[in-house]
């Protein structure tokens, strides 16, 4: 089981798989007091995201936590996961968790003791799940979007403020070591005080057409992109400024997937579905990965949820294409921009400050080719070796810095360990074994409900603003916290 993986559309890039961390950015942690009993956890929201925590679960955090329960709508995906749980912990076969339904939340928590829920369902079923568990004695590792609305905000804010339990945020984005290296610069006043902030995130015709085959491509769902994904890039601004978003305008629209679309460019009749369908690079074909076979076609008798619907197909209530202005306490301003069907991936971010400007670029896919049977070939550099040509754009990152009067100086970025930029086996650790660090985090990566609140406040100003034409103060959203309030 993999215990890395975000999506299986996204690009893994290789630059990201280093098995060895810098100090820098990998803590350190204290070895397990003798005797002490391991965490109860139970996974809320069996999909595919699930599998990381469950991999960590039982695997590399296997001596402080322990896995006691299932809870998901869908009994198919649960016992996928319960087999794949068996595998990882060595009983040739099958754990046989107690599965719950999600009606049955507060009855799983007691019978089966569970001391955290790890919450990883659709976004906007986050609010009521987590606010449930903290309430019925559980503490909460909640994936991001906290919540998709104001209303959904209040909600985690008042159990949490009520029962004094914890919830941890897994923005997995910040343990990015290129991300933490942007931090880096701007916390040692290379650039001065910021003054401002050019951000555009580009998703490719893979892993951006993805949102728009199930639940994200609905905004009741997701909350728009500008919730469901730049909900990562706004946290991101929030900590590497240190500052709170204070007001929002935004424009956006769904200028290139959805059934409008296809038929003003001439697309013609679309497949329902990918699965079965041959030399279309838009359709994502199921029985090609065992896995998503397994969690999704398998299953999909129990609930109909079809994990690959055409991105051309009418009923996609999000946008595409979206441009914001976001204006910061300190003044601070952005221009950030969102993409969902570039020809490669990744992003640029250029902060302007009183002494210069820090420019991080990252490239985490260069091209998405298609091969010579019409299907999408994930790894470009296969074709370039066959054809004998080399990508213009290749993958990597690079983080320069350049101070007034000064030329520009490319800043090493210190290696991380594991996928997701590098980040996502840090955060397991912090996840897992938070409490077992032995020095603070000079970064301070580990993020609580309130950052998941500031990092969505963003998305709903900017849905607000979609709604009205109007710039939107954040402080109007009634998110039911002081954004600008220091951590607990
Ligand atoms: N941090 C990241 O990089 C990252 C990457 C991928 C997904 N995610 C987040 O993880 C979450 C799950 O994403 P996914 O791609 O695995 O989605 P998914 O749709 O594949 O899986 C969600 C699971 O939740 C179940 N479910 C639906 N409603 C439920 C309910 N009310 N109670 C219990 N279970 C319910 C579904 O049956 C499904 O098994 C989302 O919030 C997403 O934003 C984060």
């Amino acid at each position: 089981m993999s215990t890395l993986d975000q999506n299986p559309t996204a690009p893994r890039p290789a630059s990201s798989a280093s098995a060895l961390g810098d100090p820098d950015v990998v803590p350190t942690y204290a070895p397990v007091p003798e005797g002490r009993a391991r965490r109860r956890y139970a996974v809320v929201g069996t999909g595919h995201r699930a599998g990381m925590y469950v991999g960590a679960i039982t695997g590399d955090h296997a001596d402080v936590a322990e896995l006691v329960a299932w809870c998901d709508t869908n009994p198919g995906r649960m016992s996928v996961y319960d087999a794949e749980a068996g595998e990882a912990l060595g009983l040739g076969g099958p754990v046989g968790l107690p599965q719950y339904g999600p009606d049955d939340l507060e009855r799983m928590i007691a019978e089966q003791r569970v001391d955290r829920v790890v919450v990883t369902t659709p976004d906007h079923s986050h609010a009521a799940l987590v606010s449930r568990a903290l309430r019925a004695g559980a503490d909460v590792v909640v994936e991001k979007p906290l919540a998709t609305t104001a209303e959904g905000c209040r909600t985690i804010v008042e159990a949490a403020e009520e029962t004094g339990r914890e919830v941890v945020m897994t923005f997995n984005y910040r343990y990015a070591p290129r991300n933490s290296s942007l931090r880096q610069v701007i916390q040692s006043g290379a650039i001065g005080t910021p003054t401002s902030v050019h951000f555009e995130w580009v998703l490719d015709t893979v892993h951006g057409a993805d949102y728009f085959r199930r639940w994200h491509r609905e905004k009741e769902n997701s909350g728009t992109l500008l919730i469901h994904k730049a909900s990562h890039h706004f946290d991101l601004v929030n900590w590497w400024l240190d500052d709170v978003p204070a007001r929002v305008f935004a424009s956006a629209g769904l200028q290139f997937y959805g059934a409008a679309n296809a038929e003003s460019r001439g697309m013609g009749e679309r497949p329902a579905r990918g699965t079965g369908s041959t030399g279309d690079p838009w359709c994502l074909d199921l029985t090609r990965d065992p896995r998503l076979k397994a969690l999704y076609l398998d299953s999909e008798h129990h609930d109909g949820y079809l994990r690959d619907q055409d991105v051309f197909a009418p009923g996609i209530t999000i946008a595409d294409n979206m441009s914001l202005l976001v204006d910061y306490r300190s003044g601070v301003r952005m221009s950030y921009s969102l993409n969902a069907h570039s020809p490669w991936e990744g992003y640029t971010v250029y902060v302007n400050g009183t002494k210069g400007r820090a420019e991080l670029t990252v490239v985490e896919r260069g091209a998405v080719v298609v091969g010579k049977d019409g299907e999408v070939v994930l790894d470009a550099s296969a074709i370039e070796q066959e054809a004998g040509t080399t990508s213009t754009r290749p993958e990597g990152q690079r983080l320069v810095v350049q101070r007034h009067w000064e030329q520009a100086e490319d800043w090493t970025i210190p290696a991380g360990i594991g996928g997701h930029g590098g980040g996502d086996a840090i955060l397991l650790m912090d996840v897992f074994r938070g409490d077992l660090r032995t020095s603070e985090d000079p970064l301070q990566r580990a993020a609580s409900y309130l950052d998941g609140v500031r990092a969505v406040a963003v998305g709903i100003a900017a849905n607000q603003s979609l709604e009205t034409g109007q710039p939107v103060i954040v402080n109007d959203l009634d998110l039911g916290i002081d954004l600008a309030q220091s951590h607990n």
